[in-house]
């Protein structure tokens, strides 16, 4: 088996056991839902009803959900059988198949989307973080985009306050895991797959010179990772304050270039 081929499988196996609880999870973290709104403010202020939007990563399809019942055509994709199969359940259930198409597809095979141009291309929460090489998905996105089409990347860079905060805690290996050069070891569901940071910078290079920059900005800058529960449960009112901070500041330089993710989003031009 290959390099990829291995990542691929352990991405697969961890997601489809992840699948189940996903949606459970994020119903009972305040940070994570509130990401979720900020992620799609952004993406609309970029969206007309009517638009045709390619998802990445789509996870349990929340987004498609969303972005459907507010007049946008979805048409998702992931690798993992786990998340295909709530797509299906979510589409099912909302009865939204005349808005929302879904397929099994790697973000590093998006040739096998056939006869289709799109307006938008969505990659939400980290799904792009899973590669190595960004252009081994972004190198699809020119055949894939309608010209003026837009790419929104919602991706975890490697400066990340809160995580560089357990450098009080004496945690160093953790403080600086995202600026480690190799991989770094996510773990979920018992298995363990490489994840990579990627800065604005990394991101643009790899999109290349069709695209321009539009908009930039931190998320979870002041507010802790929604993996610290504990600190959203005893400071509910200090988290919402540090959610107004990052609401008011993390469009502005520095803080639109760090944070728990960034949200990116690009301009596709042909000429
Ligand atoms: C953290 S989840 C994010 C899911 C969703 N975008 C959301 O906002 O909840 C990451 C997703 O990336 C998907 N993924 C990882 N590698 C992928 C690949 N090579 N191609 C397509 N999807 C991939 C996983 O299956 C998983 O559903």
């Amino acid at each position: 088996m290959k390099q990829n081929d291995l990542q691929f499988s352990a991405v697969i196996d961890a997601f489809t056991r992840q699948s189940v609880i996903y949606d459970y999870y994020e119903k009972g973290n305040q940070t994570l839902i509130w990401m979720r709104k900020q992620v799609r403010k952004h993406a609309m202020s970029f969206l007309n009803p009517g638009d045709k939007l390619l998802e990445l990563n789509s996870g349990t399809g929340t987004d498609a959900v969303y972005f459907a019942q507010n007049g946008i055509l979805v048409h998702s994709t992931d690798i993992s059988d786990g998340m295909i199969e709530q797509i299906r359940k979510k589409v099912n259930d909302y009865k939204l198949s005349h808005k929302i198409s879904f397929e099994q597809c790697s973000y590093t095979e998006l040739n096998k989307i056939k006869n289709n141009k799109f307006d938008f291309i969505f990659s939400n929460f980290g799904g792009l973080n899973c590669l190595t090489d960004l252009s081994e998905a972004t190198k699809f996105f020119p055949s894939l985009l309608n010209d003026g089409g837009k790419v929104c990347l919602v991706i975890m860079p490697p400066i990340c306050p809160w995580e560089l905060a357990n450098i009080f805690r004496g945690k160093f290996k953790f403080a600086f895991r995202r600026l480690k050069t190799s991989a770094t070891l996510a773990h979920i569901e018992g298995i363990h797959f490489n994840t990579h940071y990627f800065s604005s910078k990394n991101v643009m290079k790899a999109l290349g010179d069709k695209f321009i920059l539009v908009k930039l900005e931190g998320l979870a800058v002041f507010t802790p990772n929604p993996q610290m529960e504990k600190f959203q449960k005893k400071f509910p009112r200090l988290t919402q304050l540090l959610n107004k901070l990052d609401e008011s500041l993390s469009g502005y330089f520095p803080f639109n270039k760090i944070g728990d993710h960034i949200i990116l989003t690009a301009l596709y031009s042909s000429k």
